[in-house]
């Protein structure tokens, strides 16, 4: 009797499971349609996300756009001081061979600055820093027009001067030529003769902004030439960090150690290179005390946050704010830090 019961119960137990197991089946069909779409949606944001913050994608090809890039990339041929190479200037040669001899550094390479024949080291810097960024954010762009290469070699035709203008740790050179006689005499650069005065910046004479755009001009050069030449982007990046920290060890605006620059390329204020080259600085090395600098230990003092002003050659607030929040992320995807 009690055998039989406890048969009964066994089926009926047997039973209740099967059934138990069977009512699980869709439920676990129906949990793994929703992973699999949640999974499948997630793959879909990053994908978009990517290609949102990824480089600006070649589109269609706008000729006359086109054709505006590719004449305005000439301005950069046509500045150019040294032994010239691959020319395509009918009318320029080569110039200022001698620049730096004086002071046994080759500084023949770099840009002139206008119609005159002075290498101003702080916008020509400055230039080289948005070429830089021009190339990083829209290389694939300029690649399709056929203008990649173009780029690389005009920002490369700076830096070379710009690392030779770096011979030591604390002395940049900033100046090549006399602006007050130069802009007495209307000549062409292959036909000047006289022996150009160097001015430098150093420990005594110090120069923060001059020498943090410079910093950050080698910076971002340095994430420029990256993958094309390594031994090239390290040596930058060595004199983007040595001068990054001459700048702000011996901090000192450059319009009061020299004067005679307020003429020109003045500067109101030293805080803004700081950021911008300890940003460029953490973009190229991935080290987070740049960053730092720029978020903490400096943001309050320098970066002017909230009254944003015009973008130059001068002021790079702007451009501060801009790429702490922007290139985070867009680097970050890029793999670059
Ligand atoms: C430092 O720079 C100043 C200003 O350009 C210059 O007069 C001085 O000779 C430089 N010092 C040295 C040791 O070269
Ligand atoms: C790479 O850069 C180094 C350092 O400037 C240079 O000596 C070398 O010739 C470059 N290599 C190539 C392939 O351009
Ligand atoms: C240069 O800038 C400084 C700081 O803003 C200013 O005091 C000075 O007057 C300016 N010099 C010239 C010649 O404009």
């Amino acid at each position: 009797m009690e055998n039989k019961q406890n048969g009964a119960k066994y089926a009926e137990d047997r039973r209740k499971s099967k059934g138990g197991w069977l009512w699980w089946l869709p439920v676990l069909v129906f949990a793994a349609i929703v992973l699999t779409m949640s999974v499948l949606t997630i793959l879909k944001f990053v994908h978009h996300l990517k290609r949102s913050l990824s480089p600006h994608r070649p589109q269609k090809v706008i000729q006359k756009y086109a054709d505006a890039l590719e004449i305005a990339m000439q301005f950069f041929d046509v500045q150019k001081s040294g032994k010239l190479v691959n020319n395509n200037i009918a009318w320029r040669g080569d110039s200022g061979l001698l620049d730096g001899s004086q002071e046994s550094v080759d500084l023949s390479k770099g840009l002139y600055d206008a119609g005159d024949l002075i290498k101003f080291g702080f916008p020509m810097a400055f230039t080289a820093t948005m070429l830089s960024w021009g190339i990083l954010e829209y290389g694939n762009q300029m690649n399709a027009l056929k203008q990649l290469g173009h780029a690389q070699d005009s920002l490369k035709w700076i830096t070379d001067y710009l690392i030779n203008a770096h011979p030591s740790p604390n002395v940049l050179y900033i100046q090549v030529g006399d602006a007050k006689s130069d802009h007495d005499c209307w000549e062409r650069p292959e036909t000047m003769s006289e022996m150009r005065p160097l001015t430098q910046v150093n420990a005594s004479f110090p120069g923060t902004e001059v020498a943090a755009e410079t910093a950050a001009a080698m910076a971002s050069a340095s994430l420029v030439f990256k993958k094309i030449n390594g031994t090239y982007s390290d040596q930058l990046l060595v004199h983007a960090q040595q001068l990054f920290t001459f700048a702000d060890t011996y901090r000192g605006s450059y319009s009061i150690s020299l004067p005679q620059v307020q003429e020109y390329y003045n500067s109101t204020g030293y805080g803004d290179e700081l950021l911008w080259a300890a940003g460029w600085l953490y973009y190229a090395t991935g080290d987070h005390a740049y960053l730092n600098y720029v978020t903490e230990l400096n943001g309050q003092e320098f970066a002017n946050w909230g009254s944003p002003t015009w973008f130059s050659w001068d002021d790079k607030h702007a451009g501060v704010q801009l790429y702490i929040v922007h290139f985070n992320k867009y680097f970050y995807l890029l793999g670059i830090c």
